[in-house]
């Protein structure tokens, strides 16, 4: 059945500040994109897809994609290097979602010796020629998710060069391909994308709480921002939960199982969930369990999950 999608522009134009749940490869599946934006998430990504193998393996199409009515706003992420791969991926799902965003920023190295993610920021033509082979052949918005070069000179000339060629929005993780994770975001480099662009603007790159957001917003002037670790432990704190309720828990369970789910990303997504709730033996026991049924009894005896409520 087809469910027709809002344009997540319209969700800019809406709202003065758009909350975004990242994309995430393994985790932002439909389950936890449900969950999510039941907890003032405004849009949520599907993970990384790969568009030449999308485009050309039906089981690719069977594992990497699926959605329905709940699932929306949603943005669908590719990963390619040339407007015609990503072309002819996009068209089969544009119309079952309300944007396209093209991956500029997974530094793995594979990903880089495929010439995708990360190493778009090196390559501008690239992008600029996938961002026109959409915007030629379908309505649905297109964005890029990038991240800052060192030098961000680099960095004013890539947006510059998206943004002529139609990008409708764009994604800036405030680190460079060599940054971890764990080091600061550069606000300087968020900014200056920002202030570069007249097309909306979304921040990424540590925000774990509506405090992280509002400092992100303060800094940058940006648009919006996008979570993908601190949607992971909490959730529900774009809705003002400092931690994960248990509610937003059992709302997990449901979806999951009720969807079907590989029990390895379902415990993950539990363990991600409890990191900051359970205390260090009950964490240390749970993490253990090796099936969906054991983690549902300890759910039961020791959360007091109504099984009951799962059918
Ligand atoms: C488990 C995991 C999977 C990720 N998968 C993707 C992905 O599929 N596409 C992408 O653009 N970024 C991916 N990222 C990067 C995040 O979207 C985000 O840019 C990065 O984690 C920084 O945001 P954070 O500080 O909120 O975690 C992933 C990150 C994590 C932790």
């Amino acid at each position: 059945m087809l469910h027709k999608k809002k344009n997540v522009l319209e969700v800019f134009a809406e709202n003065e500040r758009v909350n975004i749940c990242a994309p995430m490869v393994r985790y932002s599946k439909l389950p936890f994109r449900e969950l999510v934006l039941k907890y003032n998430v405004n849009i949520s990504y599907t993970p990384m897809i790969i568009a030449d193998v999308f485009k050309n393996s039906e089981f690719a199409r069977e594992s990497d994609f699926s959605t329905n009515a709940n699932d929306n706003p949603v943005v669908v992420q590719f990963a390619a290097n040339n407007g015609p791969d990503l072309a002819a991926a996009a068209e089969l799902v544009a119309p079952y979602v309300g944007g396209i965003d093209i991956n500029c920023g997974c530094p793995q190295k594979w990903a880089v010796q495929e010439r995708i993610g990360a190493h778009l920021m090196s390559d501008p033509e690239a992008v600029r020629d996938m961002i026109r082979t959409v915007k030629a052949r379908m309505d649905t918005p297109c964005s890029i998710k990038i991240r800052v070069h060192q030098d961000l000179k680099e960095t004013y000339e890539f947006v510059k060069r998206a943004e002529a060629v139609g990008v409708d929005f764009l994604t800036v993780h405030g680190r460079t391909r060599k940054q971890k994770s764990t080091e600061p975001v550069n606000f300087e480099g968020v900014k200056l994308v920002k202030e570069s662009v007249s097309v909306p603007v979304v921040a990424n790159g540590s925000i774990f709480s509506l405090a992280d957001a509002e400092e992100m917003y303060e800094k940058t002037g940006v648009d919006g921002v996008m979570s993908a670790r601190g949607l992971l432990k909490n959730p529900a704190f774009f809705a003002g939960h400092d931690y994960t309720p248990w509610e937003c828990v059992e709302n997990y369970v449901k979806l999951a199982l009720g969807y079907g789910t590989n029990l390895h990303i379902f415990h993950h997504h539990l363990m991600y969930m409890f990191e900051d709730i359970m205390c260090n033996a009950e964490r240390k026991t749970f993490n253990t369990l090796s099936s969906i049924p054991a983690i549902i009894d300890h759910l039961e005896t020791h959360w007091g999950l109504d099984v009951s409520k799962l059918i």
